[in-house]
């Protein structure tokens, strides 16, 4: 996508061919810096700290540290360590596990000798697969867009709400749930999003507004609990989510809160999609509920707030009551039943098993393997 007139993509190699960069993204929406992995370990801590985050972008970003860790030490020990190391960082995305596992299958059957060299070309092929995916879901969604566009809102805005950041900077290009939108936006139909702001890391607030906004897409931040009683006044048309791991049964794990959109919106009618990309299917696992873990996180994403000040200056402030407890699960699932569609790069599909399974049998095929 186009920052000020210039492309980028999330992650890309430096000059030297060799380091990674990233776009930091702990610190949207007040700057924009750019920062340089050199080690496994520097491309651990940026997916533990979330300088990089979404389900697509951490999977890349893991894949590079893979390739980080093999220019250093191409031998199986190393290439096994990093691995670890990477699938540690964070618990709930799959696109990690996915990515980690690819690597491993392919590059212990290389030659150390020949590792390194391996290793980015993976690194680059998962990015640019992540394009094409996103690219293909954009097709797909935009076409639900342009269906509900010609058939509610003739010559009005399609209203579409959004949870958490499942744009382009989730992602390595293009974003899951933000690619129909622009694709929308871009090719004329009037389309307007609400943002929920997403406590507590306001990946709402802070990274999809910034991206609608320099992309041009009308957009309005609301708070988290706004979306049910726009939805109760005929203010919603459709919602579109992310995912961070989707089962093999359709039940969707996704940034906490999205359960109580998918509730809202069957409620009131409103069509609930989710922008699937296929990494993020977990054919070994069935029951969302009960079988996918739940990041917890740090307290202090809770009782802390950064912002700038009307100085100019970036604060962080203390917005909870001295001594209280706090509970800060990072992820919840919608079930299956809840959700209308999977917006995936092989088209729109059911949230069932059989759907699911006749979309993508070779996915299936590999990951039983
Ligand atoms: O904790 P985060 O910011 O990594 O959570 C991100 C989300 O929940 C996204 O919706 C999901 O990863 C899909 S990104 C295309």
């Amino acid at each position: 996508m186009k920052v000020d007139g210039q492309t980028f993509r999330t992650i890309w190699l430096a000059d030297d061919g060799e380091a990674v960069v990233i776009i930091d993204q702990t610190k949207f929406p007040h700057a924009f810096e750019t920062l340089e992995l050199s080690t496994v370990e520097q491309a651990a801590h940026a997916i533990r700290t979330m300088q990089v985050r979404g389900a697509p972008l951490i999977g890349a970003t893991a894949a590079y540290g893979i390739a980080l860790a093999i220019r250093q030490d191409p031998s199986d020990a190393a290439l096994l360590a990093a691995c670890d190391t990477l699938l540690a960082t964070r618990p709930t995305a799959v696109n990690l596990r996915w990515a980690l596992d690819i690597a491993r299958q392919e590059l212990t059957q290389i030659a150390p000798e020949s590792r390194a060299a391996a290793a980015y070309a993976l690194a680059h092929r998962i990015c640019d697969e992540d394009v094409a995916i996103n690219r293909a879901i954009g097709t797909h969604g935009l076409e639900v867009i342009k269906r509900i566009a010609q058939t509610k809102k003739p010559g009005e805005a399609v209203n579409i709400l959004t949870h958490c950041n499942a744009g382009w900077l989730a992602t390595v290009d293009w974003g899951t749930a933000t690619a129909p939108v622009y694709m929308a936006h871009d090719s004329g139909i009037p389309v307007h999003v609400w943002v929920d702001e997403t406590r507590p890391r306001n990946q709402g607030a802070f990274l999809t507004a910034w991206e609608l906004g320099h992309h041009g897409v009308p957009h309005t931040v609301i708070v988290d609990n706004a979306g049910g009683h726009l939805m109760q006044h005929g203010k919603v048309d459709m919602v579109i989510v992310g995912t961070d791991r989707t089962t093999a049964d359709g039940d969707v794990c996704n940034k906490i809160g999205t359960y109580l959109k998918a509730l809202a919106a069957r409620d009131n009618n409103v069509p609930f999609y989710v922008a699937l990309p296929s990494p993020t299917i977990d054919f070994t696992l069935a029951d969302g509920l009960r079988q996918i873990p739940i990041e917890e996180r740090a307290a202090a994403e809770i009782s802390q707030m950064t912002g700038r000040s009307a100085k100019g200056s970036v604060e962080t402030i203390e917005i909870v009551a001295p001594g209280s407890e706090t509970a800060n699960p990072a992820f919840d699932v919608t079930p299956a039943r809840l959700v209308t569609g999977l917006i995936t790069e092989r088209g729109i599909v059911a949230p069932n098993r059989q759907a699911i399974a006749e979309a993508f049998p070779d996915r299936v095929m590999a990951q039983s393997a």
